[in-house]
């Protein structure tokens, strides 16, 4: 029984993809007693199940820098008392519980409680300000949300009017005099009992809602069921090597779907020990953490990668000479194109190359990756997970899947561009938006899930990243949407209208950038612009308020009234215009070429 959570060893890609089959993996789920499957009965449960309780499940480093070792057991009595708290304000099974918490041990407790429960979990970013806040808890129906005193304060007090339906703020440091209407959430846990048992749950009920960003509307939520717990284990198994007794420390931000797939929910199904770091970057801290907690698989971003690579010593010393990283065995990065570089300097400054991994909010877990197995192709994405159908699909003239009588083309040739496809049907993959079943189908054609990614892939079938089909930015890992931007700087009374795009960084990937018309009424400043960028980061939060504000005098719009982003990036890279078929009537004179700034 107790062999079943340890990794297999680990066969050669071909041999893996021939023989893999999802159904017989399933037998690597514990599952519940009586049948169907609960992420948290095999996050928690079944190690206590096995006789495991005491192994060690997380180790927090708090921002002063103390550490507490917390087993599964502790996990299992804390998940617990959640569990029964959610049950005793009467949060149904099904409703939703978000979180706005950063790193650290309650948020473990409360995620892992909320899912034991039936209940679904939706995390948000800190980072947000109010407006991303007040959005997605209206759109996911937030009934409960578990926060610290400060965050409420700031991003949830002032929109709170805005949401009859969140009935219960649970602080998890009320202090004294806390604010009116918010419940203490070390008192109701430590009331609570320490014994939860995990309720029947279909392999298809919803767990988690993880809201990502499109081009236009709103933020979408995508929503994942229970079964998306084997695609989470099997992939950490291929893909990040995750093997009994190894610590595992995923440096993602829990608001988004790696913090949630693989910060919480795959190491603790693996039963290994996972590095909870509430702290921010620093390079000098990180290198200690990888260090001190003995790290053997670290899980991050090319971000970071290419920060700690700009944080190099001017002695021209190595990382791996200054710390000793010799616990570390396998290094993987998500979220960007991960460039060559940062390859060769893992294998040059941690001794280890940097292995990619891709996927999106909506697969749920790992899709393609630079097998554990296999050589690094640097560049390259890597190959599809076993049980995973990936495809190249033509496109027509306007940039989309081309769907001719209800079917797609494969592209079979190697080294031509199209976009990135998935056959439908792996666990994790998300079964719908919120409130949206037709922006849903419209994800779909002739069995493939279309990821919006354009790709080429190999004459080995390895996939390489091209860019993205849309206008959705990626700053430092984060989806970020256009619309969301557009519409908070649209409320300045300056603003007449607004394009956002992201403009390419040397570090973050891209950064936000808006053109802003003004109203005639606002005359262009410096100033101007100084307090457009403090009053979108007061409603968006710094990681989705634009960085860059520049003022024009026309923003180019198709002809069906919308503002073409894609041109507005073309000219502010200096790069062709391509097909502009679709512009509105020409623009007045003066204005063609880059949108560069009116006035200062
Ligand atoms: C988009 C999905 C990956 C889970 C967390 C982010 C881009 C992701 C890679 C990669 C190049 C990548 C794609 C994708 N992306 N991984 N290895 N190389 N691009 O999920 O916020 O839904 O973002 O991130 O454009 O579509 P997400």
């Amino acid at each position: 029984m107790n062999m079943l959570w340890v990794a297999p060893v680990m066969p050669d890609y071909d041999s893996a993809r021939a023989t893999f089959s999802w159904r017989r993996e399933r037998s690597r789920l514990a599952g519940l007693p009586g049948g169907g499957v609960n992420i948290g009965y095999e996050a928690v449960d079944r190690h206590l199940r096995d006789g495991h309780g005491d192994r060690p499940a997380l180790r927090c480093i708090a921002r002063d820098g103390s550490l507490r070792t917390v087993s599964y057991a502790r996990l299992a009595e804390d998940s617990s008392r959640v569990a029964h708290v959610l049950e005793t304000l009467g949060v149904g099974r099904g409703e939703r519980v978000f979180t706005l918490l950063g790193r650290r041990y309650e948020l473990y407790a409360t995620v892992l409680g909320t899912l034991r429960a039936g209940r679904v979990v939706c995390p948000l970013f800190t980072a947000f300000g109010p407006e991303p806040v007040a959005l997605r808890m209206e759109l996911g129906n937030a009934r409960a949300v578990v926060t610290t005193r400060e965050l409420y304060e700031r991003k949830v007090a002032p929109v709170r009017s805005r949401l009859p339906h969140l009935r219960h703020v649970l602080l998890i440091d009320p202090g004294d005099d806390p604010p009116s209407d918010t419940l203490s959430f070390p008192a109701l846990t430590a009331a609570a009992s320490d014994t939860y048992t995990v309720g029947q749950t279909d392999p298809a009920d919803l767990a988690l809602l993880h809201f990502t960003s499109g081009t236009t509307g709103t933020p979408k939520g995508a929503m994942h069921v229970h079964e998306a717990v084997l695609a989470h284990h099997v992939t950490a198994a291929y893909a990040l090597d995750l093997h009994e007794g190894d610590v595992f420390w995923c440096t993602a931000d829990p608001g988004w779907v790696t913090g949630m797939s693989y910060g919480i929910i795959a190491p603790l199904t693996h039963g290994v020990t996972t590095v909870v770091d509430e702290g921010d970057f620093a390079p000098g801290r990180w290198y200690d953490i990888l260090a001190d907690q003995h790290v053997t698989v670290w899980y991050t971003a090319p971000t970071a990668l290419r920060m700690l690579m700009r944080a190099a010593p001017r002695d021209g010393s190595l990382p791996a000479e200054r710390h000793d990283l010799s616990s570390l065995r396998f290094v993987a990065s998500v979220g960007e194109p991960l460039n060559p570089e940062a390859v060769h300097w893992g294998r040059e400054a941690l001794g280890l190359p940097v292995h990619d991994t891709w996927w999106q909010t909506e697969t749920g877990a790992i899709m393609i990756a630079n097998f554990a197995a296999d050589p690094v192709r640097p560049g390259s994405m890597g190959r599809p997970m076993p049980g995973v159908e990936a495809a190249v699909l033509a496109c027509g003239e306007d940039g989309r899947v081309a769907v001719v009588g209800g079917h797609v083309r494969v592209v079979g040739e190697p080294d031509v561009q199209g976009e990135l496809a998935l056959r439908a049907g792996w666990p994790s993959m998300f079964r719908g938006y919120l409130h949206e079943p037709q922006r849903y189908e419209s994800c779909f054609a002739d069995g493939w899930y279309l990821t919006g990614d354009l790709v080429s892939r190999d004459a080995d079938g390895w996939f390489w990243f091209v860019g993205r089909a849309d206008d959705v930015i990626k700053s430092a890992g984060h989806l970020i949407g256009p619309f969301e931007v557009e519409s908070a700087l649209m409320e300045h009374p300056a603003v007449a209208e607004a394009g956002v795009i992201g403009r390419p960084d040397p570090l973050a990937g891209a950064i936000v950038k808006a053109f802003v018309l003004l109203r005639p009424e606002y005359p262009p400043s410096a100033e101007l612009r100084r307090d457009l960028i403090a009053f979108a980061r007061r409603r968006l939060g710094p990681a989705v308020a634009p960085r860059e504000v520049g003022f024009v005098d026309t923003l180019p719009h198709t002809r069906s009234g919308k503002v073409m982003r894609r041109l507005l990036r073309a000219r502010e890279l200096g790069l062709p215009e391509g097909d502009v078929s679709t512009l509105e009537a020409p623009e007045p004179a003066g204005t063609a070429g880059a949108p560069g700034p009116s006035g200062k």
